[in-house]
């Protein structure tokens, strides 16, 4: 990230330490998005009906000791039958959008190999549909972690460059079948997080890493994460030339990604702890947004890993600046850094790459929404909460979440009046759901799922934002 962009994101980091008291939707502009964001495998369920391929999460939570609880997204939210309801949940919530993703194993079961899957088509159709009837937008991801598992077992899936093209025919696929009436697309999800978890530490599919970082029988975590990231990049970047040489001007919808970003600064205002911070800076976010913005990768990325960085050609340099719209901005948490690489300390295994040490959370501190940067969604944005062995009465009355909310909510309101191009805001998630390894022992929902009956129930929270979105004052 240059000095300019990184001295705007500060100015606005600062200003968002003021804390507003009070929140109301009409602090935001009546075209603000306002949503609640879900993801294919975390809630659909039926992952053997209507033809959908098996996915490399289908494969990896079937191993033994993958997820925490033993569980898996074979019957998750049940979503895949139950959508007109949980559509129903959201206009009475009084969303104008949702964000979903889109299984590619479900439009092509079998990666790039074989036809596109006509049930598939038709669900996302039925659902897009029902969204529109309810005048909520659809807000579309096209990979959101979960991939067909014949990409992984053909060629290695994102350590192939193969994958690019793949990639690129599926989103023409959602592009063609779908953009008539999807004007928000996201090509990715969070890959930098996808990449940490899969090819460093190896607690995702493909499960690849190598000591020192994580504990595998197989990988190379010194340059997977790095290869696989330059074909998420080059893949991105397809799919936005795809989009905007083809679909649009005539669909006139808008594209971008989403990106996993902690904000860092240093502990101490020393100048290795400062380096420390921009270092992480760099190796998380501007890890994907240095390319897709000014067409290289960070240069603090290149100095620590050499060759270990894949480079861009003059070509795809040129491709890459292609002007995606927009960043969806995945933020939870601030952190302080410091220096491990000039001075000795206990090693963080992501950020830097082992060079920086995370400490202490500023928790409820967003990141700067800069005016220096493109448009921006906060897309997803929530809070978890532990669901083993705790009361359905405290699982519901979740007085915490709507405090956090709020609070991030007022300083989104900051940004925006101090002229911050946020267009939108989304809160993970729409419901309960399938959270990774950690699997159902946690939920982040609005409204809470009974895994039993599949009964959905609001939480404080659904009760809170559907008063909010209908313009009564918060109190
Ligand atoms: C955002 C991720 O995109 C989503 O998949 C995850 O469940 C939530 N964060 C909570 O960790």
């Amino acid at each position: 990230m240059n000095n300019n962009k990184k001295g705007a994101l500060s100015l606005t980091f600062i200003a968002l330490l003021v804390i507003v008291e009070g929140i109301e939707r009409a602090q935001f502009p009546p075209s603000f998005l306002f949503g609640t964001s879900t993801s294919s495998y975390q809630i659909e369920g039926a992952v053997s009906e209507g033809n959908r391929g098996p996915s490399n999460w289908d494969i990896f939570t079937h191993l033994p000791g993958k997820v925490k609880d033993g569980s898996n997204g074979d019957i998750a939210d049940n979503h895949y039958h139950l959508y007109e309801e949980d559509v129903n949940l959201m206009h009475s919530l009084g969303v104008n959008s949702y964000r979903f993703s889109i299984s590619w194993s479900r439009i092509l079961p079998r990666g790039r190999f074989g036809e596109v899957n006509q049930v598939g088509v038709a669900f996302y159709n039925n659902l897009i549909d029902s969204l529109l009837l309810r005048r909520i937008q659809p807000f579309v991801t096209l990979n959101h972690f979960d991939i067909p598992q014949e990409l992984e077992t053909r060629y290695g899936a994102w350590l192939s460059p193969k994958i690019q093209k793949d990639f690129a025919y599926f989103a023409e696929v959602c592009f063609e079948e779908f953009g008539d009436r999807v004007k928000f697309w996201s090509t990715f999800n969070e890959p930098n997080l996808m990449l940490k978890f899969g090819y460093l530490n190896g607690n995702h599919p493909p499960g690849r890493c190598s000591e020192p970082f994580g504990n595998c029988s197989f990988g190379d975590s010194s340059t997977e994460p790095y290869i696989a990231a330059h074909n998420i990049i080059l893949s991105h970047a397809r799919a936005v030339g795809i989009y905007k040489n083809i679909y649009q001007e005539k669909q006139g919808g808008s594209v971008g990604i989403v990106i996993m970003t902690r904000w860092y600064e240093p502990l101490r205002n020393i100048t290795v702890d400062i380096s420390a911070a921009q270092r992480a800076l760099s190796f998380e976010m501007a890890w994907f947004l240095d390319p897709l913005l000014h067409g290289d990768y960070p240069i603090e990325m290149r100095r620590v890993l050499g060759s270990r960085l894949p480079t861009f050609t003059d070509e795809e340099k040129i491709k890459l600046r292609n002007g995606m719209d927009f960043i969806g901005v995945n933020h939870y948490t601030s952190l302080y850094v410091k220096d491990c690489m000039f001075s000795p300390c206990e090693l963080d295994k992501f950020s830097g790459n082992a060079l920086v040490f995370a400490t202490s959370q500023r928790n409820g501190v967003p990141i700067g929404a800069s005016t220096g940067m493109p448009t921006m969604f906060v897309v997803p944005h929530g809070y978890s909460q532990r669901s083993d062995g705790v009361s359905l009465n405290d699982l519901l009355n979740d007085t915490n979440r709507v405090e956090f909310l709020k609070s991030y909510l007022s300083s989104v309101a900051t940004a925006v009046r101090q002229g911050a191009d946020v267009r939108g805001y989304f809160i993970w998630s729409l419901m309960d759901n399938f959270e990774w390894t950690l699997g159902y022992s946690v939920g982040f929902g609005l409204y809470h799922v009974d895994s039993k009956t599949q009964v959905r129930t609001p939480k404080l929270s659904a009760k809170w934002y559907e008063q909010f979105l209908s313009g009564g004052l918060e109190t």
